[in-house]
């Protein structure tokens, strides 16, 4: 299995995120030799432009019409990280909450990966046809304060929503959600919240590669 690290801190080895996410992956992988984990650290990683010529084309590509030669070398870059997204077979996405939503550059990734053609197509009726199923993802996030069910603020939780949707519009409708908060009150709350979803982390990851139960053999 392949599994694609997306991550979505600039904090290294001070990210609260990444610390549950190594959780995760370290349970997948003491369950199995042939787990490959493949990263794109997305703060030091240069994003193919979303303007200029790459702009054009996906607006070419909406309606269906083929890709502008002068346009091609240009959407290669595009291209390529659409094939290193859809050659995984699970994700697990790393990002803490930037002011309600999800950071900048994994907003950006999104914008660059989910292409027609590519991620999703329309059909005859203007329906949408996902193009990327059955594979599923874990998010990782990570709060300053808490957004659980029940709190105030949980109507401010515009990430686990947009997560779901943007993945679940090209058919990645298995995610899973760890949420590491609040990470910013106490000291005390943070060490316990961390100890909670590093333990849920790694228990998801001992058992992410056992079949489903009614799967086929
Ligand atoms: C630019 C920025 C925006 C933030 N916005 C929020 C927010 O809207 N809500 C929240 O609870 N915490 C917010 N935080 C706090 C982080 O979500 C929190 O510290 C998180 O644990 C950081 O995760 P990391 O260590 O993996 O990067 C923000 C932090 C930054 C740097």
């Amino acid at each position: 299995m392949r599994i694609l690290h997306i991550i979505a801190t600039p904090r290294g080895s001070e990210s609260h995120s990444l610390r549950v996410s190594e959780a995760f992956l370290k349970g997948v992988c003491e369950q199995s030799d042939d787990v490959t984990v493949d990263v794109v650290d997305l703060y030091n990683h240069d994003l193919p432009a979303m303007a200029g010529d790459n702009i054009e084309t996906k607006y070419t590509l909406m309606v269906g019409r083929p890709i502008d030669r002068g346009h091609e070398e240009s959407w290669r870059q595009v291209e390529s990280l659409i094939e290193h997204f859809v050659s995984a077979d699970a994700y697990l996405i790393t990002a803490p909450m930037w002011n309600f939503g999800v950071p900048y550059a994994l907003k950006y990734y999104i914008d660059c990966v989910v292409q027609p053609g590519y991620l999703f197509r329309y059909d005859e009726t203007g329906q949408v046809v996902p193009m990327v199923n059955g594979k599923r993802m874990v998010c990782v996030t990570s709060r300053g304060a808490d957004y659980s069910a029940g709190t105030y603020l949980h109507p401010y939780d515009f990430q686990e929503p947009y997560l779901r949707a943007i993945f679940g519009f090209v058919g990645i409708t298995d995610l899973q959600f760890i949420h590491a908060q609040p990470m910013d009150i106490t000291p005390h709350q943070r060490e316990a919240a961390l100890t909670g979803a590093v333990a849920q982390a790694r228990d998801l990851g001992k058992g992410f590669l056992a079949p489903a139960v009614g799967a086929a053999a």
